[in-house]
């Protein structure tokens, strides 16, 4: 098969205006005027690094909405960023904060296929798309986890097994905050779902792969706090599924050769933020600016 039948690359001629957008954008570097003046798809050997990404930038690029790739229809794409996003940004990366007290409610799903949509365009390396997650959106389902878990839980840590992490002292802690910020559940802080960015990350590209369910993380995190829900990202109850209790990571039917570094809690929050705090150390900035050479 051709490759523009492959990848359905298609232009309407009426409405190109051959600006070379497509072709300067284009990861793979697949396009080129063809001798009719308009672009064209390149033959090539297969998808990926020695073809076409599939990340669509001819499409999404184009002034004219006159490229189709992939069968899709320019007209259905989302607009582009408003170009005032800066301040909503900049509250939301400032002001989101973990929430470890849940409004015992399921989450209108509605509101979650909209953040799930909108995951598909998480940024993976070399586009492979490799990441998976799993998401336990009722309550039900996440207490089943839980039953399963937490007693094997205090029962090993009753007997000084810990995760990695661990030790008895950081767990009489995580205890303590079961009277108040973990109200009666330390494992997962109560939250009435979970999301898990998980994916294979071994091989070449593993670090990639780790990489690209660390990001996954941080735009679900982000995400659902622009839509009004609390998160909370958990390393330990990783631990505590990797390590403890694989009973109850075996529910989630995850491959066991998957990364899964990180659990992230979400839910109606039970407690609302008033105002930002006021982190005075932050990362530190190494800058590289103005005239000054070194
Ligand atoms: C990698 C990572 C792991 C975390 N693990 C946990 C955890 O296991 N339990 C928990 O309650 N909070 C966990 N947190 C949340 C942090 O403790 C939290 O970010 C910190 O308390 C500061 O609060 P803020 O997020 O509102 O700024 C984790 C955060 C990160 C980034």
């Amino acid at each position: 098969m051709g490759f523009e039948e492959r990848t359905h690359f298609k232009v309407d001629k009426d409405l190109c205006i051959r600006c070379g957008r497509c072709i300067n954008t284009c990861a793979g570097m697949v396009l080129r005027f063809g001798k009719d003046g308009y672009p064209e798809m390149k033959p090539f050997e297969r998808f990926g690094w020695k073809g076409c990404w599939k990340c669509q930038h001819c499409l999404a690029v184009c002034p004219q909405a006159a490229i189709s790739i992939f069968g899709k229809d320019p007209s259905d794409s989302l607009e582009p960023v408003p170009e005032q996003m800066g301040e909503y940004m900049e509250s939301l990366v400032s002001n989101r904060r973990s929430c470890r007290r849940y409004l015992k409610k399921n989450v209108d799903p509605a509101i979650l296929d909209r953040i799930l949509r909108a995951m598909n365009n998480a940024p993976t390396g070399g586009n492979a798309m490799g990441v998976e997650y799993t998401i336990i959106d009722d309550m039900d389902r996440v207490k089943e986890i839980w039953d399963k878990a937490y007693p094997v839980m205090e029962e090993k840590t009753s007997k000084h097994i810990h995760t990695h992490s661990f030790s008895d002292f950081f767990y009489k802690k995580m205890k303590e905050s079961e009277g108040s910020i973990r109200k009666d559940d330390l494992l997962f802080c109560g939250a009435p779902h979970l999301f898990i960015a998980h994916s294979k990350c071994s091989g070449k590209w593993g670090e990639d792969a780790k990489a690209d369910c660390i990001i996954a993380t941080a735009y679900f995190e982000l995400l659902c706090n622009a839509f009004g829900l609390g998160t909370i990202i958990m390393s330990y109850s990783a631990e505590v599924l990797n390590e403890l209790a694989p009973e109850a990571r075996k529910m989630l039917n995850i491959p066991l050769n998957h990364y899964t570094g990180l659990i992230v809690g979400f839910g109606y929050p039970e407690i609302k933020y008033a105002r930002g705090v006021q982190k005075d150390k932050g990362a530190k900035v190494h800058r590289f600016s103005g005239e000054k050479r070194i």
